[in-house]
């Protein structure tokens, strides 16, 4: 892999055959626990500093605010000189809470494509397993049909566990979730449900990749931000790219959006990725969905 392989430019294949040849950004901007005022400054930001990709979800309650950044950013000339269009970035919304019955679904895909403003949704994920067995298996065809009906590109799950996913492939779904969006960073790796997208063509996206800046002093993190000469942020996102995750790092700070995407200037060698994958302690930073009944 090329040390400068992973730019904020940079699209990655979705590997499943059903998804005709879609892309997805490699890193994304999360905005999660953001007001209105800081989602529309935060994407703004970001869009300018070369991300293309936001991830939000109904239950942030800033798609409004990230649909109207990001359209108020493309019709800006002054901001978009590169003339980029609706189809040059990628939209991420999530289900409100719980799988449900399918009525629910179709018509909650259809309320966020209104609220955001930008005419579909490129990603549109079931939040969690919540909900039980015949839940997720309902909701994920509610989802299959909005891409069918083209009200979105692209369906996925997250805070799915292997058990969740088993249990989707056991159904025989038309299509498999093309994402599956969990908290992954080097103090909590869930190897065992990663190995299990990665071998089914299910991109991992990696959620708090920053571990929410709750070990940004732990001293492996800070000897190896030193031997690469990158921020303790940097270096966990590039972890994430090497692992082949797509990671959300948040900031509402310009500066630490436009720093957290810049990781293409280094690789981060075999044995230091083993030093980091050794610190796994099973932090969680949010919920912990991926076991749900
Ligand atoms: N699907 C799900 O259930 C789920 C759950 C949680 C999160 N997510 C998604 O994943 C995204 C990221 O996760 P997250 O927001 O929980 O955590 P995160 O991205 O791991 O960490 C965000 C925290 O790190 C700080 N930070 C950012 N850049 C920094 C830097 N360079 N140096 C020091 N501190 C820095 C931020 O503060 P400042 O903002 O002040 O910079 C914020 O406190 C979310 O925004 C959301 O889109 C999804």
């Amino acid at each position: 892999m090329a040390p400068n392989s992973y730019s904020l430019a940079t699209r990655l294949p979705l590997p499943l055959a059903t998804n005709n040849n879609l892309t997805i950004p490699a890193i994304h901007l999360g905005v999660y626990l953001m007001s209105s005022r800081e989602a529309s400054r935060a994407v703004r930001a970001a869009l300018s500093s070369g991300y293309r990709a936001i991830d939000s979800a109904q239950m942030y309650r800033n798609e409004r605010d990230c649909g109207k950044a990001i359209s108020d950013w493309l019709g800006d000339s002054s901001l978009n000189t590169a003339g980029l269009r609706r189809e040059d970035i990628f939209f991420t919304s999530k289900l409100a809470s719980n799988s449900t019955d399918y009525d629910t679904v179709r018509n909650s895909i259809r309320q966020s494509i209104k609220t955001c403003g930008l005419g579909y949704i490129d990603l549109f994920l079931l939040h969690s397993p919540y909900g039980g067995k015949q839940a997720r298996l309902t909701s994920w065809r509610a989802v299959e049909d909005a891409v069918a009906d083209g009200e979105i590109k692209i369906g996925g799950v997250s805070n799915f566990g292997v058990k969740h996913l088993e249990e989707l492939v056991a159904s025989k779904p038309q299509t498999l979730p093309a994402v599956n969006q969990i908290e992954v960073h080097p103090f909590n790796t869930r190897t065992g449900i990663t190995e299990f997208c990665q071998s089914k063509g299910i991109v991992v996206e990696a959620y708090a990749p920053l571990a929410r800046a709750l070990r940004m002093k732990h001293p492996v993190i800070a000897e190896l931000s030193r031997k690469y000469s990158c921020t303790p942020a940097q270096l966990m996102v590039r972890w994430s790219l090497q692992h082949g995750f797509v990671p959300l790092p948040k900031s509402v700070s310009e500066e630490r959006i436009r720093a957290n995407g810049r990781v293409e200037s280094f690789e981060i060698e075999g044995g230091d990725m083993q030093k980091m994958d050794g610190l796994d302690e099973y932090l969680v930073t949010d919920w912990d969905p991926v076991d749900a009944p």
